[in-house]
């Protein structure tokens, strides 16, 4: 088991070099992460490689048998290569380019960058293959955080023209998939079609949609990119991850394609982040840890673990005493087989002045660092324990064109993908049970009960697959505006909603609500849960429980008649239908009816 922290031995004197390791090592430490900011030290000038002082680093390390994870140094160019090449940066959605300063400002599609990205990692991994303390290479830091997998510089705009060209061959094609028809958008030309920059109200739905899976493609082709000569050059021992970021549903990309060709998932799990006044509800934390789980469907790591307040020019809640160590615990009882602590020390310079670590300014070994050392203690005697499989009966499903579908039509002011599944989620993890959170294109037969939250587009694929799922005993809830649309944004024409997984669940809905932030609608028990009351916000699906029972009904005049929450038996299974954004205390009675 690997127990350690992230070190950026470049910011301080050398000579508190030995002394900080000295330290690591009294802690427990067995594995430190350097690099991946560290460009400019390996490439003063344009192919002047120079590796000496992480030499000198890692024989330091090894002397007091401390490993390497290193991390290639993609995600901060130097100075110089953006003066003599300034079309590596990206560009918002004004066009604007982002300036040198802060991180990851390349664009994905340049091949500038690539060109010196493959360049450094190269002379970089083959300096060091051989290198038998280095076990594993992160693969630069974070793809696509803090806004970077967002970029509409011209060169994407060529690029996404071509993309489509590549997919739909035929200009005739695209036009009639996208409806351009409509306000007269139609194209002769692939040549004529724009990238979603700032207009007058809003672009068409089936082109941000496009334009969401072509910056994936960008994003993923990069990583792809970078993993393959990566392990081409390395050395047999070594291993190859990147770390995941936080924040999985408000990001451009696929992540299970992003982590697809690596050896293992890392993750940075910070529970609280910036200005936060709480930390996130533990509830959020654990399924941020089942997502990661979910990308491979196996055990990962976490090469960034909190351990102090954290945030660049904003700071939050200061964890407690031990909590950051139950957050460690919390980690490994989700999948977490190895972890690194963020940072061994606070910087007293640069951007993250605030990012305390377990040493903090003073410099002193305090409470901090008597937790990280305490928890090596005792968690390093449980390691079969924390490297068996976790086994789950329930999986959540999600789907990025779904999320982006969302997020370029929100449909309510209050709608949160997140907060929707959360919704689902909390309830079968107050009942502690293991969830998995997995892609919906995933074969979900295993799990004896789905959560799928707000999936607005299910193509009959799926539909089938849901429907044998619930033919042979399996348990779907699914929650509102499920089914509406189609694989390319567009609403199902001639179909009852919710289309392809009406007759499943029993239902038809022919008029829907968006509820505005602040307005809530009442709903009341039927049948087992008569005499309970809830609250609906953000949406509500008016339903017809046509073969369905009724569980719930909306309270109003007007709507009384019409199904908020339903059940049907499918074959030998069941299926809910939950109509719109109901307060958690009744999803949890429906949950504990589920589980039990
Ligand atoms: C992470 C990032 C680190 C550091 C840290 C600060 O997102 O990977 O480089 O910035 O946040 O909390």
């Amino acid at each position: 088991m690997y127990l350690g922290v992230d070190y950026y031995p470049e910011h301080w004197e050398i000579d508190m070099i030995d002394e900080d390791i000295k330290g690591m090592k009294n802690m427990g430490v067995n594995i430190v992460r350097i690099g991946e900011f560290a460009w400019h030290l390996m490439e003063k000038k344009e192919g002047e490689f120079d590796f000496s002082f992480f030499d000198m680093v890692i024989e330091k390390l090894k002397s007091q048998d401390i490993q390497v994870m290193f991390g290639t140094p993609t995600a901060t160019f130097p100075a110089w290569l953006v003066k003599k090449h300034p079309s590596i940066l990206s560009k918002d959605e004004n066009l604007q380019s982002r300036v040198f300063g802060g991180r990851r400002q390349y664009c994905y599609n340049s091949e500038v960058y690539k060109e010196y990205s493959s360049k450094i990692v190269t002379k970089l991994i083959h300096h060091y293959r051989d290198e038998k303390a280095i076990i594993s290479w992160q693969i630069d830091n974070e793809f696509g955080h803090e806004g970077s997998d967002m970029c509409f510089c011209e060169n994407c705009q060529e690029k996404f023209q071509m993309f489509l060209s590549e997919k739909y061959k035929d200009i005739e094609e695209i036009n009639k998939v996208y409806g351009t028809i409509f306000w007269g958008q139609t194209y002769n030309d692939f040549s004529e079609i724009p990238t979603p920059l700032k207009t007058i109200t809003t672009h068409n739905p089936s082109l941000q949609l496009d334009w969401a899976r072509f910056k994936s493609h960008s994003l993923n082709n990069f990583s792809k990119e970078q993993i393959k000569l990566v392990r081409g050059l390395k050395g047999g021992h070594q291993t190859i991850t990147t770390n995941v970021a936080g924040g999985f549903f408000n990001k451009w990309f696929d992540h299970e394609e992003n982590v697809k060709d690596l050896d293992f998932v890392s993750y940075d799990n910070y529970p609280v982040w910036g200005g936060l006044k709480e930390p996130l509800p533990r509830a959020e934390i654990a399924m941020n840890l089942d997502f990661i789980r979910g990308l491979q469907d196996k055990n990962f790591w976490i090469v960034e673990q909190l351990m102090g307040a954290q945030g660049h020019t904003v700071i939050g809640y200061l964890p407690r005493p031990n909590q950051a160590k139950m957050w460690s615990y919390q980690a490994f009882a989700h999948g977490c087989t190895n972890m690194l602590y963020f940072r061994w020390r606070g910087m007293t310079r640069g951007a993250e002045q605030f990012c305390f670590g377990i040493l903090d300014h003073d410099n002193r070994c305090g409470r901090k660092y008597n937790e990280v050392k305490s928890f090596i203690d005792e968690i390093s005697d449980n390691e079969e324990v924390f490297d068996s499989e976790i086994k789950s009966e329930i999986a959540v499903l999600y789907d990025y064109d779904n999320i982006w579908s969302w997020k370029f039509q929100p449909q309510s002011i209050g709608f949160d993908f997140n907060k929707e599944l959360m919704r689902l989620y909390t309830p079968f993890y107050n009942l502690n049970t293991n969830i998995d959170v997995i892609p919906a294109a995933r074969d979900f037969t295993k799990y004896k009960i789905l959560l799928i939250p707000a999936l607005q587009i299910i193509d009959r694929e799926l539909g089938s697959r849901l429907e044998s799922f619930a033919d042979q005993g399996g348990v779907i809830v699914f929650t509102f505006r499920a089914g509406i649309k189609d694989k390319s944004n567009n609403i199902n024409f001639k179909e009852i909603i919710p289309c392809s997984v009406r007759t499943m669940a029993g239902i038809e809905i022919s008029e829907i609500e968006s509820l505005q932030p602040g307005q809530e609608v009442d709903i009341v028990g039927q049948g087992p849960f008569k005499g309970r009351i809830g609250k609906c916000e953000v949406w509500r699906d008016l339903i017809l429980a046509t073969d369905a029972k009724t569980l719930y009904k909306y309270n109003d005049k007007i709507y009384g008649n019409k199904a908020c929450i339903t059940v049907n038996k499918d074959g030998d299974g069941e299926v809910y239908y939950i109509g719109g954004g109901i307060n958690i205390d009744i999803i949890q009675e429906i949950a504990e009816d589920i589980v039990v």
